[in-house]
């Protein structure tokens, strides 16, 4: 797959079900993709068209993904001790109490992507993906319809590099507004989570906007 110059570089932070979607969806767009894991070998796994390496290593990309469970955050960052300063870093995680699936674990009216924030005072993060299960964004197909990327940040040009390779690779992309927003969409994907864990939706669906 050639590189396109004019898409921004992508670096995914872990390898697992949304990390791998999303890598792959930066090589359907054309962008060059760098991913990291604690074990090399996976990251190499996701497609032999990825460069893969260790957390820790230079991050290449302009967009950073942080494709990680949210209590793995601290731990993670802790090797990038710049910040990440002047990188787009894309938050799709989704901050539940998995043993009950009871409660987002962020504090009332915070969010996964305000913390981000909070921390990385040098990067601008955009919050994106946590509403979309990996194998929609896989099949570009949530249910019947086409999968829609929902995204939310303060930063006009940060969701602009987002959004054209989210829809250079075919997917839709809805603007929900500023980072705020984030606080709802983590929501919606703990709702979602907990709808699908209870069999009462497929991975293969969950939450939808129709146009
Ligand atoms: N799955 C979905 O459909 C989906 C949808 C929307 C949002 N999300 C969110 O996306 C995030 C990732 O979910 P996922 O389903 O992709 O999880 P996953 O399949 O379990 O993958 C997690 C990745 O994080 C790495 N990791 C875990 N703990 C780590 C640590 N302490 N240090 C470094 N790396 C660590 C894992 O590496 P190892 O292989 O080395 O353990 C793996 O690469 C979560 O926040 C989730 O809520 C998931």
């Amino acid at each position: 797959m050639s590189t396109s110059t004019s898409l921004p570089t992508v670096t995914v932070i872990g390898a697992g079900n949304i990390g791998s979607a999303v890598a792959t969806i930066a090589l359907k767009a054309g962008s060059s993709v760098q991913v990291l894991t604690r074990d090399p070998a996976k990251a190499a796994a996701v497609s032999p068209e990825v460069t893969p390496g260790s957390i820790g290593d230079p991050i290449t990309g302009d967009l950073v993904v942080l494709a990680l469970p949210y209590a793995a955050l601290d731990e993670v960052l802790a090797a990038y001790p710049d910040g990440l300063a002047g990188k787009v870093v894309v938050d799709p995680t989704n901050p539940i109490d998995f043993e009950t699936l009871d409660s987002v674990i962020t504090p009332a009216g915070s969010s996964a992507a305000a913390q981000l924030a909070a921390r990385l005072t040098g990067a601008s993060v955009v919050k994106a993906f946590n509403t979309n299960f990996a194998a929609t964004l896989a099949s570009g197909t949530t249910g019947d319809a086409p999968t829609a990327v929902l995204i939310a940040s303060d930063d006009a040009d940060a969701k602009a590099a987002l959004s054209s390779i989210v829809t250079a690779a075919g997917l839709r992309v809805i603007d929900v507004g500023a980072l705020k927003r984030a606080h709802e969409l983590e929501a919606i994907g703990s709702v979602q989570i907990g709808l699908a864990l209870s069999e009462q939706t497929p991975w293969t669906g969950g939450f939808e906007i129709l146009s």
